[in-house]
């Protein structure tokens, strides 16, 4: 399971419930990597989507202590929605739309193309565990399409699960209100891939890969 994250300097990744910077090729790696996948997020971040709508083609994990808080306008964003105990009972048919929408990404489909799922999970546990029903999880097809997107709660409760995070770390220094774990400090993780540096309006940012230490 991977995350990926956008931060800056100070490892900030958002403020007042927005993104720090708004960097389009950033964005385009973003839409590139998880489509088709399974995403995992907060509640947070899913209201902080245009629309406060699920991402398109993917299968959008959002946790939330109380589902009631998500209004009809992101429900209304998915062609199927399903609470925790549905998501088990709908297994065959999670796993054939995982399936399919990533065979379709591989092959250059929009994301409207293929299918948006959005699944409450109530429990870091029971999101894993929607996860891994749909991706096959740690028999045969493995987790290398789950993505943890966000925000800071849930990067922080994740961070134990995932072997890789895919980080664009850029040098803007705009006030952060929510932070990303220092990897540098943490004897855990190395840097197994450092992007070249790029620049949009000023910023400058680079994607690196961090790889958790004896993974492969
Ligand atoms: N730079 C980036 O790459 C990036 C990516 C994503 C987000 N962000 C930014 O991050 C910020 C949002 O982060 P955040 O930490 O405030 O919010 P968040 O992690 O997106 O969502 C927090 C919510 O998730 C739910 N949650 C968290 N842990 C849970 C658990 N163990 N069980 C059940 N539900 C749980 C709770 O929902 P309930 O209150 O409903 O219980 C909680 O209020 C925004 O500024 C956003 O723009 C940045």
């Amino acid at each position: 399971m991977k995350i990926i994250v956008n931060i800056n300097k100070e490892r900030g990744i958002g403020c007042d419930g927005e993104l720090l910077v708004n960097i389009p090729e950033d964005m385009k790696y973003f839409r590139k990597t998880t489509s088709g996948g399974v995403v995992i997020m907060g509640r947070k971040t899913l209201l902080s989507f245009p629309g406060q709508k699920p991402l398109k083609g993917r299968i959008n994990i959002v946790l939330t202590s109380d589902p009631s808080r998500i209004d009809s306008e992101s429900r209304d964003g998915a062609d199927l929605c399903l609470g925790e105990a549905e998501a088990l009972r709908e297994a065959e048919r999670l796993k054939n739309i995982y399936l399919s929408n990533l065979d379709k990404a591989a092959k250059g489909a929009k994301a409207s193309e293929m299918e948006t799922v959005l699944i409450f999970a109530g429990t870091k546990e029971a999101a894993l565990k929607e996860a891994y029903m749909i991706s096959g999880g740690d028999d045969g097809m493995g987790d290398s399409h789950v993505f943890v997107i966000g925000g800071a709660s849930i990067y922080d409760l994740f961070l134990d699960c995932c072997d890789t995070c895919l980080i664009t770390e850029n040098d803007a220094d705009y006030k952060a209100d929510r932070f990303f774990p220092d990897l540098k400090a943490d004897g855990g993780w190395e840097l197994a891939e450092k992007g070249e540096t790029k620049e949009h309006e000023g910023i400058h940012y680079s994607f690196d890969i961090y790889k958790r230490r004896g993974s492969d």
